[in-house]
């Protein structure tokens, strides 16, 4: 047993829902026992279908529950003494049916009964047939309970056992773990949130055209994983981008320098640290054509273009400044002296400036930064954007606790 384990002591719900990925139900129950957590299965009634009870009561040692109107279970611990135990709650495998369950609030049977009454992490792990994970409603449903903070994991790309070739295969059970074990630890983060602006924006012309930048919000949502690696809430305020979500980020998705103020600006309140990486447009079109442009000269000189606000300048501005706001810098010349204006002009506390001559580092795996203070300027060695944001975080996770505990300015 290992006592390095997060999982270790914890007391687990692990719901079942109909599915032939049930099978590997079996192993993370096991493994959850062997890793010193108490385990209470709760099957739906389709997973009985699939796997006995009994099997899962033989690797647990625990009564496996799958009835919310169960005399004689309700009179040893009722569903919501259940719901008061747990540590963790973990649907593996989650059905898009019982996905919908959850998103909705139903209570109609135990385990959705369950997620509703209980208050501690909640975790899922989908699995189905690829048209079923693709259709709008289950999206939907998922991005409700990752609003409401579920942990996902998965799903992963394959043979299905339908046939099919696609997303909807449960993750191997390892996998599943080792989400839990890395984003339920207590990390120096834990109970803090951080909001990180990532991305380009679009800033329509008309209907079919509109500008933007080079950014791909690779080194953003390196900083968001980085950050839920230490245990942070993390709130993951994004442009278009090609990238999957991060597990365990709220993700907020936004198009234009004006929604990514008005996403930023809703949840500021509950900020520790905020992280501007996002590459906001800082101009957009005065007006925005309801018709495609045709190209007459008239149309080309009326392309009349206005600022667009300063989204980290008024976070810092504002009366609900996070204790730690960071910018980045990128430029192609001078490069420190730039930056430091920056820092000082938008009132940052610290400033990470990259150089961008020649196309570099956007799009690109890995950067290279200074990272300036009002008091000094560190120089980074070259690294990937994974590895610089895991540092980075490290490094500004510090700062937030210094200040938390006595209050000074870097
Ligand atoms: O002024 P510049 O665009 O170089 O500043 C870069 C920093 O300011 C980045 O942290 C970026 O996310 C932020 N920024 C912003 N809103 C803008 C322009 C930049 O938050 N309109």
């Amino acid at each position: 047993m290992s006592q390095h384990s997060w999982l270790n002591q914890k007391r687990v719900i692990l719901g079942v829902t109909g599915g032939i990925a049930c099978y590997k139900a079996c192993e993370i129950a096991r493994e959850l026992g062997r890793l010193g957590a108490d385990v209470t299965v709760v099957m739906t009634k389709a997973a009985t279908a699939f796997v006995t009870p009994l099997t899962f009561q033989a690797l647990t040692g625990n009564t496996v529950r799958h009835s919310l109107l169960d005399p004689k279970s309700e009179a040893g611990m009722g569903h919501i003494e259940l719901a008061r135990w747990a540590d963790l709650i973990l649907v593996a495998p989650c059905t898009a049916n019982t996905i919908a369950h959850l998103a909705r609030g139903d209570a109609t049977d135990l385990l959705s009964a369950l997620w509703l009454a209980a208050d501690c992490p909640k975790a899922l792990a989908p699995a189905m047939n690829q048209n079923m994970w693709a259709n709008p409603a289950t999206q939907a449903n998922l991005e409700t309970l990752r609003e409401r903070h579920t942990l996902m994991i998965g799903p992963d790309s394959g043979l299905q056992a339908c046939g099919d070739v696609g997303l909807g295969r449960m993750s191997e059970p390892s996998i599943i773990l080792a989400a839990l074990e890395s984003q339920l630890q207590a990390g120096p983060l834990a109970g803090l949130t951080v909001m990180i602006t990532a991305g380009p924006t679009h800033e329509p012309i008309d209907p079919v055209r509109y500008l933007t930048n080079r950014s791909s919000g690779k080194m953003g949502f390196a900083i968001a994983r980085a950050a839920v690696r230490l245990g942070a809430r993390v709130l993951l305020v994004s442009g278009p981008v090609d990238l999957d979500t991060p597990d365990g980020v709220i993700h907020i998705a936004v198009e234009t320098a004006r929604d990514m103020l008005e996403a930023v600006k809703s949840t500021l309140k509950t900020v520790d640290l905020f992280i501007g990486a996002a590459a906001v447009c800082d101009i957009r079109p005065e007006t925005v054509a309801t018709h495609k442009l045709k190209k007459t000269t008239s149309n080309l000189s009326m392309l009349a273009l206005i600022e667009n606000p300063d989204v980290i300048h008024q976070v810092a501005l504002s009366e609900e400044r996070p204790r730690l706001v960071v910018g980045f810098a990128a430029e192609t010349e001078m490069i420190e002296t730039h930056a430091r204006r920056k820092l000082e002009d938008k009132g940052l506390d610290f400033i990470i400036a990259n150089d961008v001559s020649n196309g570099q580092i956007f799009n690109a795996d890995d950067t290279k930064i200074q990272l300036v203070s009002h008091s000094h300027t560190e120089e980074w060695p070259q690294g990937s954007k994974e590895a610089i944001a895991e540092q980075l975080m490290q490094r500004l996770s510090e700062s937030l606790l210094e200040r938390t505990e006595n209050g000074t300015k870097i």
